[in-house]
């Protein structure tokens, strides 16, 4: 009797422990919906990583050593580059986790630094459509809106949800890529697809003031911005503590990610944010000042395997598989003749016309 007295109690105790960590992940749920999942977070920062893969061969069979090493179970339905921008995304399904993944690539310029650098200039100049107040920069808005990017993309999600049915969309990016990302997830949480999409970036920029910051909020609350210690570029372009409906303005919700310890006892701690999308106790609370903490993100590499290159390397077999414009720019496509269908129903839609 006393034994199984005892047993309640711990019994109880152990449910009294449930709900209190429960309870806490509640309170996070309600604020912005977005929990980190370091899981997920490690397998997203894979993709992200290959979609720097110039050697498309690789990329679209899924053997690129970036590719094949974590993550298996992974179809591509569609590579989306645009020659002309210098940019280049991919959709595909994950068979593990059960949803489409829309991944674009960083920069390809000839130096990081000097990107770096530009990003300090760039101005809050076009409006958001259909948000008032709402200012973002037009060279991050058009890259993603002005280019081939966003045509490819939605018929390779509307592809995928044929062939597979529904699913949850998840779109990540590193660097340019995340700021890419944040903008096709909103564009698709607006437009497309609302409530089945999450976002989830490593070492974006700012893109926006603080009205699309917060608008950007209500529309994607499942959004999780990863910094790394001292990566630079979530630091730019600057945010003004003393101007600060003029200022850019990063939204919710940051994961830090920064090392404690000496020596051989290094350690990560990843630190979820407050909902401001500035927490000053996060990343902003050191200098960004590194641009190699903004090359690698838990110990996988995010850069171009060959810099200054918009280089493609393509084996003629792929090339059938290829749906080219005018300008050079071109989708390469398992189910060429599913996105041919595809493309015509779109156009006819909305009178944008893609490939
Ligand atoms: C985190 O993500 C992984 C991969 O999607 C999933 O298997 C796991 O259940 C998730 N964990 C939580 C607590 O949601
Ligand atoms: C958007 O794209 C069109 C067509 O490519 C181009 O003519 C236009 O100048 C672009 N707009 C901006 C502001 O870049």
């Amino acid at each position: 009797m006393d034994r199984n007295a005892s047993l309640k109690a711990v019994l109880l105790g152990c449910c009294c422990l449930l709900f209190s960590v429960a309870g806490a992940r509640e309170l996070r749920v309600q604020h912005t919906g977005a929990v980190y999942n370091h899981t997920l977070a490690t397998i997203l920062v894979e993709y992200a990583s290959a979609v720097y893969v110039s050697d498309l061969t690789e990329l679209f069979s899924w053997t690129c050593s970036r590719c094949d090493g974590v993550i298996e179970d992974f179809e591509i339905i569609e590579i989306v580059v645009d020659v002309q921008h210098c940019l280049q995304a991919f959709v595909g399904v994950d068979k593990d986790l059960n949803a489409i993944i829309v991944a674009f690539r960083g920069t390809q310029e000839h130096s990081i630094q000097n990107w770096v650098e530009d990003l300090y200039w760039k101005q809050l100049d076009i409006s958001y459509p259909g948000m008032p107040d709402a200012m973002v920069h037009h060279g991050f808005y058009f890259a993603y809106h002005n280019t081939t990017m966003r045509p490819g993309i939605l018929n390779a999600i509307k592809t995928a949800k044929d062939i597979y049915g529904e699913m949850n969309i998840i779109v990540t990016g590193h660097s340019m890529g995340g700021a890419m990302a944040s903008l096709c997830g909103l564009d698709l949480a607006i437009n497309h697809y609302a409530n089945e999409v999450q976002v989830l970036t490593f070492g974006q920029p700012r893109i926006g003031n603080a009205a699309f910051a917060s608008y950007y909020t209500q529309f994607l609350p499942n959004t999780i911005r990863v910094t790394n210690d001292h990566d630079i570029v979530p630091h730019l372009p600057p945010y003004y503590t003393h101007f600060p409906q003029k200022t850019y303005h990063h939204f919710p919700r940051e994961v830090w990610l920064y090392n404690i310890g000496v020596g051989s006892l290094v350690y990560t701690v990843e630190k979820v944010c407050d909902g401001s999308g500035e927490d000053p106790y996060c990343s902003r609370s050191v200098t960004g000042n590194s641009i190699t903490d903004h090359l690698s993100y838990y110990g996988v590499e995010l850069m171009a395997d060959t810099w200054n290159s918009c280089k493609i390397v393509m084996d003629p077999h792929v090339k059938q598989y290829r749906n080219e414009d005018v300008h050079g720019n071109f989708i390469l496509s398992k189910k060429s003749s599913i996105i041919r269908n595809v493309d015509t129903k779109r156009n006819s839609d909305d009178g944008r016309s893609s490939f």
